[in-house]
């Protein structure tokens, strides 16, 4: 102890600020060092921790490096440009991620990207056959099935989901008789609108958004501004 003090005691003023620089520079130097080891590692092995998946979306077949944990809607919109698809909660909430795999609608902010190998994903883009709209698409129109349009691309695709659903005999929680679920004919109102309560929209069209699937099931709709006419309530003279 006395040993060490005493050297201690013999460093120099110059000596200790000599000591003091090479320390600092040896510290400013270290990041350096530091990027060009990681640098040298990146360009050895690109992209750690990312997975090669092949996608198909729309048809085409698309190969990404992707994360994980990245969900689809965000490598549909990110990676691929396929910026139809929304993101409204990105918790599974409101239905603007809606996109169809295999048929069957998905929340896509709920799906993981590197999960959906094999199977056959179709966007709001894809649905369209060139210049042709898909019914759906074509009755949301005709119908004001949107205002601001936000929630639109999710509501046509949980649309054209239902549709299939109704074809493939499913019943819904209000179906009155279980055994003998609704034919696209006679699907009611109350139909569509459970069937379609997982997609929220915050204009609410719903009005719209119901006469478009009653026109692609093939039933007569009315005009969305007839019913509210219809259904607004009367004045009672005084
Ligand atoms: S963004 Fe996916 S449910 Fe809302
Ligand atoms: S049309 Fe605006 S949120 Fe649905």
């Amino acid at each position: 102890m006395q040993h060490k003090k005493k050297r201690v005691e013999k460093t120099s003023r110059r000596g200790f600020l000599g000591q003091a620089l090479t320390a600092a520079g040896t510290a400013i130097a270290a990041p350096s060092l530091l990027n060009q080891a990681t640098t040298a590692k990146d360009a050895s092995q690109s992209n750690p921790g990312e997975m090669n998946v092949k996608l198909t979306v729309n048809g085409k077949q698309q190969t990404l490096d992707l994360e994980p944990r990245v969900t689809l809607l965000d490598a549909l919109r990110d990676r691929l440009g396929l910026v139809g698809s929304k993101k409204g909660c990105d918790h599974g909430q409101c239905g603007a991620c809606t996109v169809l795999i295999d048929g069957q609608r998905v929340y896509s902010c709920l799906a993981l990207a590197v999960m959906q190998e094999g199977k056959a994903i179709i966007t709001i883009e894809g649905l369209a056959k060139g210049d042709t709209l898909h019914p759906v698409q074509a009755a949301f129109i005709d119908n004001d099935g949107f205002q601001c349009g936000y929630c639109t691309p999710g509501q046509i695709c949980a649309s054209v989901a239902l549709l299939d659903e109704v074809k493939q005999g499913c019943a819904s929680v209000v179906t009155p008789d279980l055994a003998r679920p609704p034919q696209l004919a006679e699907l009611s109102e109350a139909e569509i609108k459970e069937r379609l309560s997982g997609n929220l929209c915050r204009c609410s069209a719903y009005n719209g958004i119901v006469a478009a699937v009653q026109q692609a099931t093939g039933q007569k709709v009315p005009s969305p501004a007839a019913t509210v006419m219809v259904n607004e309530p009367q004045e009672t003279p005084v």
